[in-house]
């Protein structure tokens, strides 16, 4: 696939930041500090485009709010992975015409993979009169620009091109968080899996330079992070674009590398590509936590061909069979499609097989949704949506009852937590995880939030496990 690698120049970047800085002292003069609210649906993939985002926004000179009710800027970063994602995303943007009639210099700005899809983009142009601008994700590194366009000319700005991506090095970053960090190492997909639209909307496969992810890696341990999340879409392919001869495993071992006590987390794994070098990597490398997240999709041979997904059910397990030789406490995860066209119960009896034989700590489980321009939105689908819901149900239940058993195997267990945050609640107020990424409730002050701890695990649902804090 010829694609040539496109460098965002640096002075493009100083050039939106000036934009920035320009916008800001506009506020300042004018003695007032407007409010921003971001929103985000979809992927990992996304929050990190938003804290993106932010940083532009607070380098204008914006405070951020939650209630669009107050904000003088809404940007709502839009997923478009299935069907229902993009009816709720519509519903919300329907409803900003409230907030934009009590305030009527409120911009309103729709960015992401959803607009990416030009029947999308014309049916916000169409329909959605309250938005005020909109832009894909190739023109996020702009946004600066474009805001500033839509404000001053008040006039509707739509900036959605189709592109094979960029890489921009360098936007400022604004971090929801302060112990768990998301560090995208490429962009765009290849695959092309029959199903699925992100390749379509987020251009084509294009990888972080191994220094700049290197260098991003060791700021965020110096400014404390301690559970970092590598992101790409399919993050064993990183490197294949670059001239750098290193890979996936090479990144993590260099992470591994930096000084100080923090864990390497990663999504996601393309099980066609995940190597070997890959887990034994990881199983030597002693911060990179032992969870991988390795959709399979389906259990039926048929159905993976069909879905263009280039491994099949005994490589796929395999490969589970490695990494549990290699690690034996692994924590694996999946992503399941139920009820893509033409699947019959035999094939989902495969999935429910295949499921039982890997027995996974927790499954992300999906009725297929036709997207508009991708292979398996023409394919002739026979089975009733009625009929998949059943199927779809015997999963989850299957999913549910595993997970319950593997969370019941923790009990009496001492395990090494991160405390990443409060649960909001009274009794078990803070929230925790283990190495493997399970979430573990527990008890104990708020100065625990960022420390890894013992915790004795006391109890356990299908989704988490209860503990108490062991004293050193
Ligand atoms: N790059 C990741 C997946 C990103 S999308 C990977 O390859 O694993 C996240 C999940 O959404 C996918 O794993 C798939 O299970 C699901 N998904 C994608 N397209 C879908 C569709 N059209 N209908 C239903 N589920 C879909
Ligand atoms: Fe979609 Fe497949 Fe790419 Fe994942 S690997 S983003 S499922 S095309
Ligand atoms: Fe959705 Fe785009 Fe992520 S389609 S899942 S937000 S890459």
């Amino acid at each position: 696939m010829a694609y040539t690698r496109v460098e965002i120049p640096s002075a493009e970047l100083t050039r939106q930041r000036d934009i920035c800085f320009d916008i800001r002292s506009g506020n300042e003069r004018a003695g007032r500090a407007p409010l921003a609210y971001v929103d985000t649906y979809g992927c990992q993939q996304n929050e990190a485009d938003s804290e993106e985002l932010r940083g532009y926004i607070e380098l204008m000179g914006f405070g951020f709010t939650a209630d669009e009710n107050e904000a003088d800027l809404i940007v709502i970063n839009t997923c478009a992975v299935r069907a229902h994602a993009e009816m709720r995303i519509l519903g919300n943007v329907g409803a900003l015409v409230h907030a934009k009639a009590k305030n009527p210099n409120l911009l309103v700005a729709v960015c992401g993979c959803m607009v990416q899809q030009p029947h999308m983009a014309e049916k916000l142009k169409q329909s959605f009169r309250v938005v005020d601008l909109v832009f894909g994700p190739h023109e996020l590194w702009r946004f600066p620009e474009l805001y500033k366009r839509a404000r001053d000319t008040k006039k509707r700005v739509f900036a959605v091109e189709d592109s094979d991506g960029v890489v921009a090095e360098g936007l400022p970053v604004r971090r929801s968080g302060s112990v768990k960090a998301w560090l995208s190492i490429m962009y765009g997909c290849n695959n092309f899996c029959t199903y699925c639209i992100v390749p379509y909307v987020r251009g084509r496969e294009r990888s972080r330079r191994f220094d700049d992810v290197v260098a991003e890696a060791r700021s965020l341990v110096e400014a404390g992070y301690k559970d970092i999340t590598l992101l790409g879409q399919n993050v064993n392919s990183y490197g294949r674009d670059l001239d750098e001869g290193r890979d996936f495993a090479d990144l993590i071992r260099a992470i591994n590398d930096i000084p100080g006590d923090f864990l390497i987390r990663f999504m996601t794994s393309h099980p066609r590509d995940a190597t070997e070098k890959l887990f034994r990597t990881m199983a030597e490398c002693e911060k990179c936590a032992k969870h991988i997240h390795l959709p399979v999709q389906s259990g039926s041979n048929r159905i993976l061909k069909a879905m263009n997904r280039h491994y099949g059910r005994e490589k796929y397990l395999e490969e589970v069979r490695t990494a549990r030789e290699l690690m034996p406490d692994i924590v694996l995860t999946t992503d399941i499609i139920v009820g893509f066209p033409g699947e019959t119960r035999s094939d989902f009896d495969e999935t429910l097989s295949l499921v039982r034989e890997v027995g996974y700590d927790a499954m992300f489980t999906f009725i297929f949704s036709p997207r508009e321009g991708t292979p398996a939105a023409k394919l002739p689908d026979p089975v009733s949506r009625e009929e998949k819901q059943v199927w779809f149900d015997e999963l989850v239940e299957l999913s549910n009852s595993i997970s319950g058993e593997k969370h019941a195997a923790y009990a009496g267990k001492t395990l090494r937590v991160l405390v990443d945050g409060e649960t909001g609640r009274d009794g078990y107020n803070l929230s925790a995880r283990t190495n493997g990424g399970r979430l573990v409730h527990l008890k104990g002050g708020a100065e625990l939030i960022g420390r890894f701890i013992n915790a004795k695990i006391t109890g356990w649902n299908t989704w988490a496990l209860y503990g108490e804090i062991q004293e050193d």
